[in-house]
């Protein structure tokens, strides 16, 4: 199982939510983050004075899945999330170790689907 977190764009969270449902992924986590990339956010004129901000606003979705739809998955993130501005995001996989479904006991496989 892997954990695949995606920082993306605020309004590309919908498309890539009804992606992922569309593909099997019974569940997602979503957090309003804010961070910065290469670029280190952009410049802001406030009260006439020229600020550098250098975190934007951006989504953070964090999905459980099974090592089978991985590769699935993060292609349709990577297509759903994408502009071709910088920006777009970024995404991360990690090594899953458990999971529990706590109502059930069900656990790993069994507990994603
Ligand atoms: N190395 C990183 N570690 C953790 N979070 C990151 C990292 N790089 C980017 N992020 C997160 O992803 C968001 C979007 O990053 P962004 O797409 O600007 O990356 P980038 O590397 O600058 O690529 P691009 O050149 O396409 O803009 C950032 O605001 C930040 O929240
Ligand atoms: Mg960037």
């Amino acid at each position: 199982m892997r954990m695949i977190t995606a920082i993306i764009r605020p309004h590309k969270y919908e498309e890539l939510r009804d992606a992922l449902v569309a593909i099997g992924i019974e569940g997602i986590t979503v957090t309003q983050v804010q961070g910065f990339g290469r670029q280190r956010g952009h410049s802001e004129i406030y009260r006439g004075a020229e600020y550098q901000v250098m975190e934007v606003p951006k989504v953070r979705i964090d999905v459980a899945v099974s090592a089978e739809l991985v590769e699935k998955a993060v292609r349709e993130i990577e297509r759903a999330a994408s502009t071709g501005k910088t920006g777009d995001g970024k995404i991360f996989v990690q090594p899953l170790e458990q999971v529990v479904r706590i109502r059930t006991g069900e656990t790993n496989e069994t507990a994603l689907s």
